[in-house]
């Protein structure tokens, strides 16, 4: 498929960032998908896109461990795929992205979706989770999310669960903040743990160029980071406070009405001034060199550029697809990125592409 956003990303310098692009086929139907001939269902794959944050204002702790978010996703045309087997027992691989580094077991995200989805519907979880993975581990792109939001509907439709899409979306923030998101796409405004959403209705077409780090960052870690900051200011309210020397940043973003309005005005150059990430500053302390990152993306003639949610990923706002591509030829360039890649957002959530 050759139309924006329906296609992967297009890498600079890394091969093994990109899947497959395959056509967005219909959402997942309910009836059991048995194979005329053995009997047996056939495999069900889902593809997942990728989140970036345009606006990510934080909250104080909530006494369940999470903070109260006010966000904006955009769901980005950077996948993983889950394909979804029958099998014996819940078994799970991964390939791609993290191969090696990612649990097999209940400490991933995914097989814990299909344990959840499989309990919920009184059906065994009898199941492989194959993932291939082209979304960074630990990027601040919700990747793991993806993956549980894809299990879900790739077991859905392989065991004909009658669950409607309520019910998915509930599974979903059971499963983790981000997960709800993984099943909607587009652009939508997100609050409670995050997994409140509504959509954003905004026509138009966002280019973005994603700078990949060099290993990742731990979502708790980066949030523990931003209380402690926090603490911090509030300690020694002056401009020179700790928070600020590390991030160069205040610590608390604004409000996020301009970014909605600049979304449905498709302005970009506002859209690139207005970005904003509570969590910059913490990822910045944690991983000073992200600053070059950001710095060079100014420099290039980025619209704007941030963290994306908990980093170590930073999105850097083109105005135009070949503004992109420029871009991101000039950032590898500049050898400061693990890899990069042009992306364009928004586009659907999980869908069933093959079965
Ligand atoms: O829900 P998820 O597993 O993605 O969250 C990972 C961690 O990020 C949480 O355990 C929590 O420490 C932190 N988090 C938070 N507030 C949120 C979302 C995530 O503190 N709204």
């Amino acid at each position: 498929m050759t139309g924006e956003g329906s296609g992967g990303p297009r890498g600079v310098d890394c091969p093994g960032w990109a899947l497959e692009s395959g056509a967005f086929a219909a959402v997942a139907t309910k009836e059991c998908p048995l194979s005329p001939l053995v009997g047996v269902p056939e495999p069900v794959t889902v593809r997942v896109p990728a989140k970036i944050n345009l606006h990510l204002s934080v909250g104080p702790l909530r006494p369940d461990g999470y903070h109260e978010l006010v966000t904006v996703f955009q769901a980005v045309s950077l996948y993983d795929q889950v394909t979804a087997t029958p099998a014996r027992t819940l078994t799970l691989a991964v390939s791609g992205e993290g191969a090696g580094t990612l649990p097999t077991d209940s400490g991933n995200l995914a097989w814990r979706a299909a344990a959840l989805l499989a309990q919920r519907a009184g059906v065994d979880a009898a199941v492989h989770l194959d993932l291939a993975r082209g979304i960074p581990v630990a990027g601040g792109l919700a990747g793991g999310s993806a993956d549980a939001a894809a299990t879900l509907v790739a077991c859905d439709a392989l065991w004909g669960t009658g669950l409607g899409r309520a019910e998915l979306l509930e599974l979903a923030a059971e499963l983790g903040a981000d997960v709800a998101f993984g099943l909607v796409g587009g652009i939508a405004l997100g609050t409670g743990r995050g997994e409140r959403l509504t959509p954003v209705l905004a026509a138009g077409r966002w280019h973005w160029v994603l700078a990949a780090a060099h290993g990742g960052l731990s979502t708790p870690e980066v949030y523990r980071e931003l209380d402690r900051l926090r603490a911090v200011t509030e300690a020694a309210p002056d401009p020179d406070s700790e928070a600020e020397r590390v991030s160069g940043e205040p610590v608390a973003v604004g409000p996020v009405s301009g970014l909605i309005n600049a979304l449905r005005l498709q302005d970009p150059e506002q859209l690139g001034r207005l970005l904003a990430n509570d969590l910059q500053p913490a990822a910045l302390s944690l991983r000073p060199e992200l600053r070059r990152t950001l710095r060079a993306a100014a420099e290039l003639g980025a619209l704007g550029a941030i963290v994306s949610g908990s980093g170590p990923t930073c999105a850097l706002l083109a105005r135009s697809d070949e503004h992109a591509v420029r871009l991101a030829a000039a950032l590898a360039g500049a050898g400061i990125c693990r890899t990069v890649k042009v992306v364009a957002g928004p586009v659907p959530g999980a869908r069933v592409v093959d079965r």
